[in-house]
Order: structure tokens, then sequence, then C-alpha cells
């Protein structure tokens, strides 16, 4: 009989939850990625909760502000993520991460191993140094979520919250609950160590590590156009020259884009450039109709959807899958 699992890891990248600034006093002018995974574990204690302890294993697997998040850090946290969910004694996953680009590594992330064993990402609003540092709560929580037996998929834990990664957003510039699950809302809440769950733990198929470029080849090239007022042809016909492979139009609305952009989108795809609608609308899904021109993915923030639209042209896969947030009509 296979023994239970025994041990949680954690993999740091960096982030606002690992920042310091000079003053305890200030949130705004800290560097952030500089303190070690070690530092941040200091003082957290799962035994409290986790009944017979897990063991930590705590890896540094990059030093980033999630601003400058790169295609080659995502390749290496994927085979990490992989290689220990393939080890029958991890319980679950906590990756430490800025919350800049949070949503869409953990887009990514269930995209590609959709894995059957919580993986769970958390970050800060605050710096380390802060009076009001969230980090160590945020860490805390995650640690309990990765350590709950029956969680699966890739989750975020914020403030108290615990998001699917298809819904979760960063809604708030400074707020310690800055991010959201918008109408799918949370699947779960930690509170002083008790896991409280309203929804389903997001499943899904994974696409594999074999869906990937191979290792150093480029991932396809695609950018994100908003539409907007006064919106112009001249930036997509300039992308299209330099060769982008996809565009992701963040539309008006329900997904609506600006005539002038129309034509050279038209002109873009006849090039042979993807072309995929997204809402810019902070909340809510596209409704697709005979006026869309091009596929639309509902429910993606635009930056997911440039996720999404990569994977789509590194290899075929099959559709998209329903959003966590989806049921079945009735
Ligand atoms: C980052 O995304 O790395 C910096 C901002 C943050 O973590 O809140």
């Amino acid at each position: 009989m296979q023994s239970p699992p025994s041990c949680l890891v954690v993999l740091a990248t960096g982030g606002t939850i690992a920042g310091r600034a000079a003053s305890a006093q200030d949130n705004v002018g800290y560097r952030a990625a500089e303190l070690g995974v070690d530092e941040l574990l200091q003082g957290l204690d799962v035994s409290r909760w986790s009944g017979e302890a897990l063991e930590i294993e705590a890896e540094q697997l990059a030093r980033l502000d999630s601003k400058d998040m790169d295609h080659a850090t995502w390749e290496r946290l994927l085979a990490r993520v992989a290689q220990h969910l393939a080890r029958p004694q991890v319980q679950g996953i906590v990756i430490t991460h800025g919350t800049d680009t949070l949503e869409e590594t953990a887009w990514l992330l269930q995209r590609v191993l959709a894995p059957a064993r919580p993986v769970v990402l958390t970050a800060a609003m605050r710096p380390a140094s802060s009076l009001q540092a969230d980090g160590p709560q945020n860490l805390a929580d995650a640690l309990r979520v990765a350590a709950c037996p029956q969680a699966a998929g890739v989750l975020v834990v914020m403030a108290g919250r615990v998001l699917a990664a298809a819904d979760a957003r960063k809604r708030h510039t400074r707020r310690l609950d800055a991010f959201d699950a918008g109408d799918a809302g949370a699947l779960a809440a930690v509170e002083e160590g008790r896991l409280r769950r309203w929804r389903e733990w997001p499943r899904g198929r994974a696409l594999g590590l074999g869906h990937l470029p191979k290792a150093g080849a480029e991932w396809p090239w695609v950018e994100i156009v908003t539409s907007h007022a006064g919106a112009r042809a001249d930036a997509v016909d300039a992308l299209v020259a330099a060769g982008v492979r996809g565009l992701v139009v963040a539309g008006t609305g329900n997904g609506t884009v600006h005539q002038a952009l129309e034509a050279a989108l038209q002109r873009a795809q006849a090039a042979g450039v993807s072309i995929r609608l997204v809402s810019r609308c902070a909340e809510g899904p596209v409704i697709a109709g005979p006026d869309h021109r091009w596929p639309v993915y509902p429910s993606l923030s635009p930056a997911q959807a440039r996720v999404e639209l990569m994977l789509e042209l590194m290899a075929p896969m099959p559709p998209m899958v329903a959003p966590s947030s989806a049921l079945p009509e009735p």
C-alpha cells in the first residue's frame, strides 16, 4: 500500500510577497523579490492544522518582479511543478508569485498541467517589510489549501479567499483583497486555518508539457490590441509587418471592435495571423454571436487569452475547457 503524502513543496518566484522597503511605512517604494524562500517561511507552523505534520520542501525557482515574467521562467516553473506532481509523497504545491501577472501564470499552469492535486499560487499586496504585511497570512492560507487532500487544480489564495485559476483577476492596484473571481465567486475561504468550500475544485484536461515548444525555442508571438475610441489601424499593420502570429483583441462591451481596427484585423487574418476576441470589461462573459467576425474566448481576461492563443498556436489542441464558473445549461 502506498504511504500517504508527506510533504508540501513551496516554489518561490519573487514578487511583493518577498519585497523589502527601507521603511516599514513604505508600501510603494520597495524592491520586489528580495527575500529568499526560507525567510518567507520563517515562523510558519503547518503542524498546527496538518495533523500528521507535513514537511515543507522549499525551492527558490526565480527572483522576479512578476511584471518581468518571461516564457523561459514559465517553462522552468511548469517543468518543476510537473516533476513534483509526479512524486507520490507530494501532497500539494505552493507557488509564491508577484500579483501583477499571477492570473496569467495560473491559467498557463491549469491548461498545461490541470493537476489532480492542489497547486496554489499566492502573493501579497504589501512588501514583507510593511507594517501591514499580508504575505505571511496568505502563505499560511495557501499551505493550508495545498495540504487539503481533496483539493485539486490550480488555485489562487489571497486575503482568505480561494479562487480558481480561470476566474482569478487582479482588480485593484492597492487593496489587500485585490483579487476576485467576478460572477463565478470564490471556491472557498480559509478562516483561522479552516477551509470552508462552496464550489467544486476545478478539473480539466491537461495539454501536457509535450505541448510546449522544444526547450530554447521561441513561443509564438501573440499581442493584445485594445479597441477604443479613436482606434487606428496602424498598430495592427505594424505588428503584422513585424511578424506577429496572433492577436487578442480586447473589444468593447460584448467583444465589439472599432471599425477602423476591423479592416486592419481582416488584413492581418488574410496574412495568416490568428485573431481571438475577448472583452476589455472587467466582468461578464462575451456572448458569441453572428456579428463576431473572429472566435471568442468568452470568459478569459485579455492577458489569459494571450496565453490561450499562444497554446493554440504551439500545437493542435482540443477546444478550450469551459471556465470553472460555467455550469451546463439546465
Ligand atoms: C510583482 O508582481 O512582482 C510586483 C507586484 C506584486 O507582487 O504585488
